[in-house]
């Protein structure tokens, strides 16, 4: 199939009028929003939501995460809803929040790869948001990546990836968050985080002072062990190249990749000059939003530096840097060394 190239930057209405027309039709789009690049497909259609999960080679048991453009299109989506999901949504919506709630029946059963419940999330960026007060759908969009590699934060990404297996893609600027969403369950006995994201658990605990954060966050799952989100189960954002997280100051990690060979080096800006291994820098490690941003190219780029191994410097698991830590600790296998 060809895929249309819609350009979001200087035709701005004739992309929102195309793109809704495509999902209306049962059609996919991927669609930037602030987190990530999203596949979009109608929340309505077990047939549209099919057409995601071939193009992504998704497995299908792994739920989507419905997407609406207002408060009021909540009670279509979800049921039962508890009045700590409306505090939540008053702090944290719009922007790169999700909710798991207990699913309402007009969704199509297989945007919950069969669950009872739903994740919800109203995003913050204009394009996506457009599209769906366009179309009238509320719309399932896991991110717009082959399945287990890294996120795509930028059109190109996305083409990478599924140029020819998707209806169309809205070209519009490059993800400013550069994570996916935080994910909070609010259906077992305390609200438990699934996934962490720019929301953080200090924010969060604002809302929710019970929080549990799921031991899944920052381990491998073990043996035979449920997963709270089945997302945490699968291989993720990993490159080809094999990849390792260091943990440690800029001293000892300098030194450690120094004294290897036929590596290469994920690092810090503030280490950058004293490596002489090849090397990229992804940000200032005082500085967690950025690494965050950059975190899933610098993944992508893994694989053109030609070497068998790359060390990765581990961010602070603090604020945002959590989040980019449960990405990179996936994107290793769960290898880390510590120094
Ligand atoms: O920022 C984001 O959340 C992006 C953009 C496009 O909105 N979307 C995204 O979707 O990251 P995806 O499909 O790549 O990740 C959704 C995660 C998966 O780990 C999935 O297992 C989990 O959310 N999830 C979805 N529905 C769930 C449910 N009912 N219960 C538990 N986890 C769920
Ligand atoms: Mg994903």
């Amino acid at each position: 199939m060809e895929t249309k190239k819609l350009d979001a930057v200087n035709d701005y209405q004739n992309t929102i009028n195309i793109a809704s027309e495509i999902l209306k039709s049962d059609g996919i789009v991927a669609v930037p929003t602030e987190t990530v690049y999203g596949l979009a497909a109608s929340a309505y259609s077990d047939d549209a939501i099919s057409s995601v999960f071939t193009a992504k080679g998704r497995p299908q048991d792994n739920p989507l995460i419905v997407h609406i453009s207002n408060l009021d299109m909540l009670g279509d989506i979800a049921c039962n809803i508890p009045d700590v999901a409306y505090a939540c949504a008053k702090a944290f919506w719009p922007g790169p929040f999700t909710m798991v709630l207990p699913k309402g029946d007009k969704i199509a059963q297989s945007v919950s790869g069969g669950l009872d419940t739903v994740a919800v999330r109203f995003p913050s960026e204009k394009t996506i948001c457009d599209i769906i007060e366009k179309s009238g759908l509320p719309l399932a969009a896991p991110s717009a990546n082959t399945s287990g590699k890294p996120s795509p934060t930028t059109a190109a990404h996305v083409i990478e990836d599924l140029d020819g297996k998707i209806d169309a893609v809205v070209m519009g600027d490059d993800c400013t968050v550069g994570v996916e969403s935080t994910v909070v369950s609010l259906v077992g006995e305390s609200p438990r985080l699934l996934r962490p994201g720019a929301v953080t658990p200090e924010q969060l605990k604002t809302i929710l002072p019970d929080l549990v954060i799921d031991n899944a966050v920052l381990e491998r799952l073990k043996d035979g062990e449920a997963a709270a989100s089945p997302g945490m189960k699968y291989k993720h954002y990993a490159p080809r190249t094999s990849a390792i997280l260091v943990e440690g100051c800029s001293n000892s990690f300098v030194k450690f990749v120094n004294q290897k060979s036929d590596c290469a080096a994920i690092c810090f800006e503030e280490e950058y000059y004293d490596i002489s291994v090849p090397k990229i820098s992804y940000g200032s490690k005082r500085d967690e939003s950025t690494l965050a941003q950059n975190v899933f190219s610098v993944l992508r780029d893994i694989d053109t530096l030609g070497v068998k191994e790359v060390y990765i410097h581990a961010p602070s698991k603090d604020g945002v840097g959590l989040a980019v830590y449960n990405r990179l600790i996936r994107a290793c296998g769960f290898e880390v060394i510590k120094l």
